[in-house]
């Protein structure tokens, strides 16, 4: 609530005593949403509102940042934390990209992508489709499966939790230990987020973190995956990586084995720069026509099927993060 407070008044603080030029006063609540009553983009034209309707407003704002925290631990990340991500690895070489990354942690900048939870999306996914996601094969065997660039590991401990050896993968040595530190405090105590409206208790599979890069072979130690979970690590990484990203997911899965993909995000114009790099229309070039996935606004869609996989599954899920704007689609592709 204290955060909450200071979000607001914080703001609010800022209000400029004057009118400007035009008798507008200068956008001081553009990063409120809540108060749009009486904002036009970035300046207030309306004449100004009295005491009361202004406590009223504000009273409403906190409201609604509460309700906002309290229905989700997701922290709320603002366009000026994707643009210092972008800052970040402007100009760098794309073989300094791992570092750049490890740097991020190092320096104690993983909100700018951390959510806070296991993904919704994948909770429902695993426990609307029990069957494609048996955590069991048929001949008794638990199934493995990895997330990589797993960050702080939610998806690892989650997918564990749904009966899977799960395995987090990241380049980082430092977000390997806050993974691990992670998961031995969740897996005492796991919180609900873990669980959707249908989630049963399951006996739990066991929990591995590797540090090392996707891209190069020793980390996985000959294993192969039942299942792979893809969010936001294809679009961490530079276009000119994506073929060879496919190429070693197919390369990790076991046949049938399959890939599971938040895309995200796909909201954003292809012609801009990321990290979060923009993916509309980029995984199923990679996976089902099996192109480049250097996509632009301008592409055709092939009748090519030349990628490793076929997709199974594509849907706007019930429920995602916040970040997605509403536009993440979950799609399962099987491995050929
Ligand atoms: C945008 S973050 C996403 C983290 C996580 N998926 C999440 O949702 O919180 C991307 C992650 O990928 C890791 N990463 C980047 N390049 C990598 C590589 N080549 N191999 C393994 N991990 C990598 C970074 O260290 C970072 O933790």
């Amino acid at each position: 609530m204290r955060d909450i407070l200071s979000e607001v008044v914080g703001k609010w603080s800022l209000i400029p005593q004057k009118r400007n030029r035009n008798g507008a006063f200068p956008g001081i609540f553009k990063y409120i949403p809540h108060s749009r009553l009486f904002c036009s983009k970035s300046r207030i034209n309306t004449s100004w509102p009295s005491s009361l309707t202004l406590t009223l407003l504000f009273l409403k704002d906190i409201l609604h940042w509460k309700s906002l925290a309290m229905a989700s631990p997701e922290p709320l990340q603002s366009p000026e934390g994707q643009t210092r991500l972008v800052r970040h690895f402007e100009g760098r070489s794309i073989d300094d990209h791992s570092a750049a990354w490890s740097n991020l942690w190092d320096t104690d900048n993983s909100d700018m992508w951390d959510r806070g939870k296991p993904s919704p999306a994948l909770i429902d996914a695993l426990e609307q489709n029990q069957d494609t996601f048996n955590p069991i094969t048929a001949d008794g065997r638990r199934k493995r499966a990895l997330v990589p660039g797993c960050g702080k590991g939610y998806d690892v401990v989650m997918l564990a939790l749904h009966g899977f050896d799960a395995y987090g993968l990241d380049v980082s040595s430092k977000g390997v230990s806050v993974a691990e530190e992670y998961a031995g405090k969740e897996l005492q105590s796991p919180q609900p987020y873990n669980f959707g409206a249908e989630g049963t208790a399951r006996e739990r599979g066991n929990v591995s973190f590797i540090e090392g890069d996707f891209f190069k072979s020793k980390w996985e130690d000959g294993r192969k995956f039942d299942l792979i979970y893809d969010y936001t690590f294809l679009c961490a990484l530079h276009p000119t990586n994506r073929r060879e990203w496919a190429s070693r997911m197919a390369d990790l899965l076991l046949p049938g084995g399959l890939l599971i993909c938040l895309e995200f995000p796909l909201f954003k114009d292809l012609s801009l720069p990321g990290p979060p790099w923009p993916l509309k229309g980029v995984y199923w070039n990679l996976l089902v026509e099996g192109g480049d996935g250097l996509v632009t606004k301008d592409r055709v869609i092939s009748d090519s099927v030349d990628g490793s996989f076929v997709r199974n599954l594509y849907i706007k899920p019930e429920t995602s993060y916040e970040n997605g704007k509403g536009t993440d689609m979950l799609s399962v592709y099987a491995k050929k």
